[in-house]
């Protein structure tokens, strides 16, 4: 049977509060579809850890830049729910604008600390529509826990930061990057690349991995660690440098040496193409 897709609030909150008192922990992976294996790993480890998973399938707007890519994200339903189905999800919620944000919303969630830099500098509002829906359907689905993906860090790091302040009975795991054979991290973006531009993302990781090379023969110093990632995409065919940066891995604040867990981040477009990565620097 294929897993039931409920676009109504009050019906997935009916669903949740049964599980609940039936004694089932709820599990929650938030998406915005176009489901590759990357989120068939947070479904799979919420079935592991907890009774009752529910996944939201929601293209949200408030987290889209006027000239983002909005309108063309890919919208895959009835594949996603085969996809939901095979791995073990007992419900997808999937709402439609109107029923997220009526027309007469108006409260925002900002983490500062967490949504400037990074990603955050070159996609200015994305990280508070991240916050503010991820808060709105921590509140419709009254999760457990929540997985999210290592492959958007700031995004993992900020959200755990908004339901430590603000108190939200939910626990934010963060889950391991899942990556294609030769190392690019999946994404439901990938699919915009060329033949030749697939090719040529593989830069992200090896510049990523130049520096934990660099990292484990001696170099701490982050001028330095973050040269060596540019030359190798610098190399690289096509490929146009947004931002590459090391911070603490904890408050993504900027770091001179890598004396602490840090992350190497950064983002790269291949054509019109947008891709992130990061690995986790540990001296
Ligand atoms: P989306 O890009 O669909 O990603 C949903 C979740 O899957 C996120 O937690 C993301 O980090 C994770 N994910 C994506 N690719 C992954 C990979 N290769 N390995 C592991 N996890 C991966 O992120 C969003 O949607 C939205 O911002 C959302 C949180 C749903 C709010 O709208």
């Amino acid at each position: 049977m294929l897993t039931p897709v409920v676009p109504s609030i009050a019906e997935v909150r009916q669903l949740v509060r049964e599980a609940r008192q039936a004694g089932r922990r709820v599990g929650f992976v938030p998406t915005m579809g176009a489901l590759h294996a990357g989120h068939a790993a947070l479904i799979r480890q919420a079935r592991l850890e907890t009774d009752f998973v529910v996944v939201s399938i929601f293209v949200n707007p408030t987290q889209f830049g006027p000239t983002e890519d909005f309108g063309k994200y890919p919208r895959t339903l009835e594949d996603d729910r085969q996809l939901c189905t095979a791995v073990g999800t007992d419900l997808i919620f999937a709402p439609d604008a109107a029923t997220m944000y009526p027309p007469d919303a108006s409260t925002f969630v900002e983490v500062p600390a967490l949504q400037t830099g990074l990603c955050g500098d070159r996609r200015p509002g994305h990280f508070r529509g991240v916050a503010t829906v991820v808060l709105k359907l921590f509140n419709i689905v009254a999760p457990d826990v929540a997985y999210f993906g290592q492959k958007d860090y700031q995004q993992a790091r900020l959200l755990q930061q908004m339901a430590e302040d603000l108190n939200v009975p939910t626990q934010v795991v963060m889950c391991p990057t899942v990556r294609e054979s030769d190392g690019l991290a999946m994404s439901s973006r990938n699919r915009y690349l060329s033949p030749v531009e697939r090719g040529h993302a593989v830069c992200l990781i090896q510049s990523l991995e130049h520096a934990k090379l660099m990292l484990a023969a001696g170099e701490r110093h982050v001028n330095l660690l973050v040269r060596g990632m540019v030359d190798i995409l610098e190399q690289t065919p096509g490929a146009r440098i947004d931002y590459v940066e090391i911070r603490d891995a904890k408050t993504l604040q900027p770091i001179g040496v890598v004396e602490r867990p840090a992350v190497a981040a950064l983002a790269v477009f291949l054509g019109t193409t947008r891709l992130i990565d990061n690995l986790i620097l540990n001296p």
